[in-house]
């Protein structure tokens, strides 16, 4: 993978800009097909978690792949029900074990469980120094709870993984991240499908000959935004990985900003209770 594909962390690490996400991806045939096709298409980057409890067959996609697992960048992320310190410790290790490995490319906390979430990242921060996990973070931390985190923290988290859309650009988050040098990576980053028939998007990818999809894609990486669509059916796991042959006008990627209206299709991390 060139050096544009990837993006380096804080810590010298690199993440590849583009993968594939696994949420709601059912273990079992649908999750190792979905892992291997997606390697085999050049991807190198699979995003997975404690919870979406696909982590085995994830796993199982990678070795099926024929992939060397060191060129493989994985991440899971810890369950809000295992956040503390030494639970913390134990989850991470039952991630391991589930996916068959013996590191993790990229551990986040999946959620700002409040209360919880300094205990936990003690124990990344233990974590991260063994060598098991190469990189660690976050995800759906706004900006306060970063600033909370960070109060005490020894290592600031590499990236901060968070719903971002055309209709949910989080511009002012974006920046202070940016500012503080950590990556930000999106979830649903295709809005769930939801805008692929927004008329811009449709009509930007046919000057390119490309899908709203692909577009889309193409706006996070020229964002500087890490992401991982999601597709369980091949041609699209393909098509999603077809984006490095054309590029943005600046124009289009203002057009696609503007379709922003802040709307959120998971919960706002001030306000979630699970
Ligand atoms: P499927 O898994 O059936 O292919 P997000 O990554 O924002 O969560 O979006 C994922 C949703 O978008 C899924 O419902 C997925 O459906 C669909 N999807 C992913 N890639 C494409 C594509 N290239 N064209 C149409 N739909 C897509």
């Amino acid at each position: 993978m060139s050096f544009e594909e990837t993006k380096e962390l804080a810590n010298g690490s690199f993440i590849p800009r583009l993968g594939l996400g696994v949420w709601q991806v059912k273990d079992g045939a649908e999750a190792v097909d979905s892992v291997k096709w997606a390697l085999q298409a050049g991807y190198r980057l699979i995003d997975t978690a404690a919870a979406y409890k696909n982590e085995v067959s994830v796993g199982e996609g990678i070795r099926a792949s024929g992939v060397p697992r060191e060129e493989v960048f994985i991440t899971t992320k810890l369950w809000n029900a295992d956040q503390g310190y030494e639970s913390t410790l134990k989850a991470f290790d039952e991630s391991l074990n589930k996916l068959g490995l013996d590191y993790i490319d990229l551990y986040l906390i999946h959620w700002p469980v409040e209360g919880k979430y300094k205990d936990s990242w003690r124990a990344m921060e233990e974590i991260y120094k063994s060598g098991r996990a190469k990189a660690i973070g976050v995800s759906n931390f706004h900006e306060h709870h970063i600033e909370t985190l960070l109060k005490d923290a020894n290592i600031v988290p590499m990236v901060d993984q968070i719903e971002i859309h055309p209709t949910l650009t989080q511009e002012p988050l974006r920046k202070f991240l940016a500012d503080h040098k950590i990556a930000a990576e999106a979830w649903s980053p295709l809005g769930q499908g939801k805008i692929l028939g927004n008329s811009t998007l449709v009509e930007i990818g046919k000057r390119y000959n490309k899908t709203a999809a692909q577009v889309i894609i193409r706006w996070h990486l020229q964002n500087d935004i890490i992401v991982i669509p999601k597709s369980i059916h091949q041609d699209r796991i393909k098509q999603n990985f077809d984006v490095f042959d054309f590029e943005l006008t600046k124009d289009d990627i203002k057009r696609i900003s503007e379709l922003n209206i802040n709307e959120r299709l998971g919960p706002d991390p001030d306000n979630f209770d699970f």
